[in-house]
């Protein structure tokens, strides 16, 4: 499990090891847009402000990966125990 931190909605929401970011923010009922989750169209992409993600999709580019500061909550994980979202 691993924590996301909210910025602009001054929140912290907690994913637990069998759900994903996605269905972690939608339950608290933070809006984030999202189609495929599967990791494939992007429209889920988030923006990440601190924290490492732990990169599943099959959208971003190796350099957006490695840039870390965007991230797919539909499948992707966190690396570090805290994940600062602009949301
Ligand atoms: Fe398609 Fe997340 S909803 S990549």
């Amino acid at each position: 499990a691993y924590d996301l931190q909210l910025v602009r909605s001054r929140r912290t929401v907690r994913v637990t090891a069998d759900q994903t970011a996605l269905q972690a923010l939608l339950g608290e009922g933070i809006d984030v847009p999202f189609s495929c989750e599967s990791g494939v169209c992007g429209t889920c992409l988030t923006r990440v402000l601190a924290g490492e993600p732990d990169h599943r999709d099959s959208f971003l580019t190796e350099a957006e990966r490695a840039a870390g500061d965007q991230f797919t909550p539909c499948c992707s994980r966190s690396r570090t125990p805290l994940l600062v979202l602009d949301l």
